[in-house]
């Protein structure tokens, strides 16, 4: 999604703009540009495409600027559409949608005011031009009239060493050093040792003016003190450490990730959230894409060891169904950035209808894990890929000690995670094979991923991250339902993926092996099931380690994300910055 980077100091601001927008480049983006006000003129540069494509702007004089990077929701990615955008002395950076963008043009063309770009943030420069007084009011009255969200850095001709931000629904953070001051719509931008760092909450107004320490206001503009947030300014920089693609690196750090968000639940820090968990009747999981898939995992986990009714939603779904939420429901909300709009939207909802929230996320002081009862963090480490790999284990493992502990606040009990570590370890490496299956897959028409049970959940994922990082067409699909429509795609160029890992539903999957080898399939099996191997109509296979079935997607998955790597890179794919995609979606 868009990234925001702001700085106003002592210093140059456009290198500083420019080594920000590039620390954000992970959320995923289409251009870029950046504005320096010098002399109380603004200087602005726009680029379709990368970052480095604004290395020009590096040597601007000024020292106060905002910089962006646009992922295109109004309007195509182009150098017009590109941000800062500039009206009457104003320039804004805003990420965010304002739902209301058509009704609020039509009110300033009225006014004879023409329009430089499609987007709906360019409004915002209108808006805030249109206003008399000082900066901050002046954008306090454009926000008002926003529907929709945003995160805004604003600029003023006539205020030329101040930058106005406002959020509501889009992360924001402020920094502070001796440098100056700075902002950002996510810390690794701003991130340095000795510079303070705070975040926004939603309705909050900031206001950075150099020489002074940044002022932090509420809706009504009254002040607000804030405290500054802890973070680690060596974790923040993301770095390959020797691997060719950070989603490789991440795919290697899964075995400590795993190990370390298994949760001690039994500890006094979550003995409030036991106490929930024994009044729980009811479980709503809301998450989405990868997220989701860790929820029905959990759904599985949750109905075998505490035969608790547990139901996962699609986050987008969930908010517009009008759930019933049920008297002592539990609203488990899974994130890795603790940021997607929809996820947010679906916890607020759960929890105005009397649930309580508990956030699954890997990112501490996320929206997410402001707004909800209960947080269970996932300490899998800064994922900077789009596709996620190493979060999805380290959401199992919390959540997979959640469905332990609801089993036991039941005296019921689930088997211990303990030793799974090694295993993932195993799973990674033979994981490895998968690369010998590359002739079937680069030109393939389209892969089918097939599963039972906690089995269907791993080939959905596996299926998800091969179409965001290949752009090959594929789908999960549980192995009993193929016969019922699917099975009239496959064909001799559409190699498809077994996981039979439940030797209870093993012979039943390995049905519908039969079934697409005799339509001309290729059929790939990842299994630990060892009987399954003899199959002669099996062209390749992955041999995972033994383990309860209902965690097997902890391991299944490690293939699974190395098979889509691997055919991303055959492609000529970046596997890092899938096209159209962004890591963190803080919009609806
Ligand atoms: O940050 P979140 O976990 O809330 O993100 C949810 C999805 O956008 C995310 O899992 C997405 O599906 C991944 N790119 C899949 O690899």
């Amino acid at each position: 999604m868009c990234g925001i980077v702001g700085y106003v100091g002592e210093r140059n601001a456009a290198p500083i703009l420019l080594d920000g927008l590039q620390k954000l480049e992970y959320r995923g983006y289409d251009s870029a540009g950046i504005a320096v006000a010098e002399g109380g003129k603004f200087t602005v540069v726009k680029r379709k495409g990368r970052v480095k494509g604004l290395s020009a702007a590096r040597s601007l004089a000024g020292k106060t600027g905002v910089g962006h990077t646009r992922w295109a929701t109004h309007g195509a990615p182009s150098e017009r559409n590109a941000h800062p955008h500039l009206f009457g002395g104003i320039c804004v950076v805003h990420n965010g949608i304002v739902e209301n963008a058509a009704a609020l043009k039509a009110v300033c063309e009225a006014r004879g005011e023409t329009f430089s770009s499609e987007t709906d943030s360019e409004v915002i420069a209108h808006l805030v031009a249109a206003e008399q007084g000082d900066l901050l009011h002046a954008v306090r009255a454009a926000a008002e009239k926003l529907v929709g969200s945003y995160a805004i850095a604003v600029l003023s001709e006539s205020a030329p060493d101040t930058i106005v931000c406002a959020r509501k629904a889009s992360p924001l953070v402020v920094g502070y050093g001796e440098d100056g001051l700075f902002v950002a719509s996510d810390i690794p931008a701003i991130a340095a040792a000795g510079r303070r760092v705070y975040t926004l909450a939603d309705g909050e107004f900031a206001v950075l003016k150099k020489g002074t320490a940044p002022a932090f206001y509420d809706a009504s503009l009254r002040s607000v003190e804030k405290r500054e947030i802890a973070y680690d300014a060596e974790e923040d920089i993301p770095e390959k450490r020797g691997f060719r693609h950070f989603m490789k690196k991440e795919i290697a750090e899964v075995p400590e990730a795993v190990a370390r968000s298994i949760p001690d639940l039994s500890k006094g820090d979550f003995s409030e959230l036991y106490e929930v968990l024994c009044q729980t009747e009811y479980l709503h999981i809301v998450a989405c894409g990868t997220a989701y898939h860790s929820g029905l995992c959990m759904k599985h986990a949750v109905q075998k060891f505490a035969r608790l009714p547990a139901e996962a939603f699609i986050a987008s779904e969930y908010r517009y169904s009008d759930p019933i939420v049920p008297k002592n429901t539990l609203a488990v909300a899974v994130s890795q950035s603790g940021e997607t709009a929809d996820t947010l939207a679906a916890a607020a909802l759960a929890k105005e209808r009397g649930a309580r929230v508990l956030a699954v996320t890997n990112v501490p002081y996320s929206s997410l894990e402001r707004m909800s009862d209960f947080v269970l963090p996932t300490r899998a480490g800064r994922e900077i890929a789009v596709a996620a790999t190493k979060s999805f284990n380290a959401q199992l493992a919390a959540l997979y000690a959640l469905a332990g502990a609801l089993a036991e606040s039941r005296g019921k009990s689930a088997p211990p995670l303990a030793g799974i570590q090694p295993l993932v370890r195993e799973a990674a490496a033979a994981g490895e094979r998968v690369r010998s299956w590359m002739p079937y897959f680069v030109g393939a028409k389209s892969v089918f991923f097939l599963g039972r049970g906690a089995d269907y959940v791993a080939a959905c994922e596996g299926s998800l991250k091969l179409k965001e990082i290949s752009y090959l067409p594929s789908e999960g699909y549980p192995a009993g339902e193929l016969k019922h429509g699917t099975l009239a795609l496959v064909d001799g160029r559409t190699p498809v993926v077994a996981v039979v890992t439940d030797p209870a539903l093993a012979d039943k999957t390995m049905n519908a092996v039969h079934e697409v080898y005799a339509r001309g399939a290729a059929v790939f099996l990842i299994t630990n099931v060892s009987a399954c191997l003899s199959c002669a109509e099996i062209t390749a296979s992955v041999l995972l380690p033994k383990c309860e079935p209902a965690y097997s997607p902890m391991l299944s998955s490690l293939p699974l994300q190395l098979l889509a790597y691997y055919v991303a890179i055959a492609r000529g794919n970046d596997p890092d910055k899938p096209r159209n995609l962004a890591k963190s979606v803080t919009v609806e």
